[in-house]
């Protein structure tokens, strides 16, 4: 990576001094300003509203189990998708995907080399297949966030690997969090695991602040350099979702007709994954809110 040195950026109403990897972060930031443009900056939750999240990030952990029984050959990504709305309604919940930013379905569903924001339609699920459900649950006004991989009847060696270091990329990430940490020590710890697995991350899409905002900052890198990038607070939550390829880091980004969200997929054509989590900060650590 070229270096450079830190500079003074006028920002958020104050001077801030930018390093090499703030700088990087925040280019990074801007590609995917539909996400992360508004710096709504939310308070820290109190005891009730944990409690409102602690069960809006159930229900969006409890989505993904329901599905993983029906999720097989033959079936198609709508089918899905109509699975875990029809499941969320059943629990009081609403899907915060639907009609954000003009995204046309309820889920999220990224197959083989699609990298995340996959729209569901008329594919039909093969052997082998991996493919990537992301979540997302409104309720009682708070969102809950959550994705992880399932695999098509018998996967490739390949595709085994990478949904395996995938996962553990998101545990190694959440894992680096301390109560007054930063953005940074998650990047870190995420990019050399990865890399040192032989496969690659995604630099421009990352995790984020959520609560009653479903993103709002920090922005949560896939790379970073422990002590540097934004503070973490206790009793914010945030999420931990770095996307894994197997091939090149690159991205290509695809419309989704009628919205501003885009989708992305590997340029090289090779697979991709990537597992989420919601998590709260806390005062001593941190408690992941989606366990499933
Ligand atoms: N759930 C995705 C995330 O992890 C965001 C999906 S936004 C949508 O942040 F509009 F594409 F649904
Ligand atoms: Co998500
Ligand atoms: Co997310």
């Amino acid at each position: 990576m070229k270096k450079f040195m830190g500079v003074f950026v006028f920002m958020d109403h104050k001077f801030l001094f930018l390093d090499s990897y703030d700088r990087l972060n925040l280019h990074y930031q801007r590609k995917i300003s539909v996400m992360l443009k508004p710096r709504q900056t939310q308070d820290p939750l109190n005891l009730e509203e944990i409690k409102i999240m602690t069960k809006s990030c159930r229900i969006a952990a409890d989505t993904l189990n329901y599905l993983t029984k029906y999720i097989k050959a033959g079936i198609t990504t709508n089918d899905i998708d109509e699975m875990a709305n029809d499941y969320m309604k059943t629990q009081g919940a609403i899907s915060a995907c639907l009609n954000y930013h003009g995204y046309p379905k309820y889920t999220c569903i990224s197959v083989n080399d699609m990298i995340c924001h996959g729209v569901p339609d008329n594919t039909v699920l093969k052997d082998g297949d991996i493919l990537n459900v992301d979540v997302t649950a409104l309720y009682k006004g708070f969102f809950g966030d959550t994705s992880r991989m399932y695999k098509i009847g018998k996967v490739s060696a390949e595709a085994e690997k990478i949904c395996l270091v995938a996962e553990q990329a998101r545990m190694t990430g959440i894992e680096s969090i301390t109560p007054n940490g930063f953005t940074g020590d998650i990047g870190f710890e995420v990019n050399k695991y990865v890399t040192r697995q032989g496969y690659t991350t995604v630099k421009e899409i990352g995790g984020h602040g959520i609560g009653r905002i479903f993103h709002t900052d920090p922005f949560i890198p896939s790379i970073g350099k422990k002590g540097k990038g934004e503070r973490l607070k206790p009793f914010y939550c945030i999420t931990v979702e770095p996307m894994v390829n197997q091939g090149e880091e690159d991205i290509e980004e695809m419309d989704i007709p009628g919205s501003t969200v885009k989708a992305y997929k590997t340029t090289d054509g090779l697979l991709s994954a990537q597992y989420e989590h919601t998590v709260l900060i806390t005062d001593k650590g941190y408690e992941i809110l989606t366990l499933s």
